[in-house]
């Protein structure tokens, strides 16, 4: 019988591969550069499924060059570059990676969260230019982190763990909101009051923000958002890029209008905008908040288990549209 099939489209764990290869015929892309759509579409040639992470984008042009596809699993929980309407058009199953990377991903936004507030990167610059002479009252005084009020933005799986990190560890009031509200339940569990975006805006002491990228969540936090928010507050962008409009909260931080970002994800990234390099009172890191190897293999590992599932067994574990397996 032979056998499906199937691209690993970036570099991934050696033992991730091997597992791979006792079911299919594996093509990889050890040298790890980003496909560009030709050479995507030439390298899925004749696969029926592909190992993808954020940076390939998987829409009705490419599923049209590629017709043998029959799945795309997602190392990754955000699937913003998977068009899933597209997909299950052509009977293309689309599966994601969560719940494995959700407390892993929520220490990342309270380190970011932290590391904001109480501006560890920037006086670490301070110290690392020899800038440092002497003790001062007021140097690098940040912003009260416990007690404080933490405003989240997105309240699913990831933002419930900020929640109870902030309410439980931190004594933190938590107010958030999203398109539905939490089940009393879950509200009581996470200690967090819902209030319209508005409300959250201004009052919090500091926003993080986790809600999944879609048309619908483009530029959330624009130059109209940042004006409510208090001048001393923070924002953390632990979700997806273009979340934010990077342009105005580059302007906002230069400003002054709030007291300091930390961002992980930015809108064309892997560049980030020019304004938001000039400014000191930005934490930035390189899209790393699920980046602990533990929760990368389990990532890695769930995105295989759900090619193996579906091309052998023809079960996936965590598909976005359900309906392909089952036609
Ligand atoms: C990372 O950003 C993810 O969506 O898993």
């Amino acid at each position: 019988m032979t056998r499906p099939k199937i691209l690993v489209a970036r570099a991934i764990f050696p033992e991730t591969i091997e597992r791979l290869r006792a079911h299919f015929e594996v093509e990889t892309n050890p040298d790890d550069q980003v496909l560009d759509r030709a050479e995507l579409v030439r390298r899925l040639a004749g696969k029926q499924g592909a190992f993808t992470t954020g940076s390939e984008r998987i829409d009705a042009a490419l599923l049209d060059a590629c017709p043998d596809l029959r799945i795309c699993a997602n190392m990754a929980v955000g699937y913003n570059n998977f068009d899933v309407e597209a997909m299950t058009a052509r009977g293309v199953l689309a599966t994601n990676a969560p719940d494995v990377l959700t407390e892993t991903t929520a220490d990342f936004g309270f380190a970011l969260l932290m590391a904001t507030a109480r501006r560890v990167t920037e006086s670490e610059h301070f110290l690392r230019r020899g800038e440092w002479n002497r003790w001062s009252y007021d140097m690098f005084a940040g912003a009260e982190v416990h007690g404080s009020t933490l405003g989240i933005i997105g309240m699913g799986r990831i933002g419930q763990g900020v929640a109870r990190r902030g309410a439980h560890g931190f004594g933190m009031q938590v107010i958030y909101y999203n398109r539905s509200r939490l089940s009393p339940a879950l509200e009581a569990d996470c200690k967090a009051r819902y209030v319209s975006k508005e409300e959250l805006l201004r009052s919090a002491d500091h926003v993080v923000l986790v809600v999944p990228y879609s048309a619908e969540s483009h530029h959330t936090i624009g130059a109209a958002e940042l004006a409510l928010m208090k001048p001393t507050a923070t924002l953390v962008n632990i979700a997806r890029g273009g979340i934010v409009d990077d342009a105005a909260l580059a302007q906002a931080l230069r400003e002054r209008r709030i007291a300091a970002a930390g961002l992980d994800v930015f809108e064309g990234e892997p560049k980030v905008h020019p304004a938001l390099l000039e400014v000191p009172n930005v934490v930035l890191t390189p899209h790393i908040a699920s980046a602990t190897l533990a929760t990368r293999r389990a990532m890695a590992d769930l995105a295989a288990d759900n090619l193996i599932g579906y091309l052998v067994h023809g079960k996936p574990l965590t598909p976005l549209n359900p309906g392909v397996a089952a036609r």
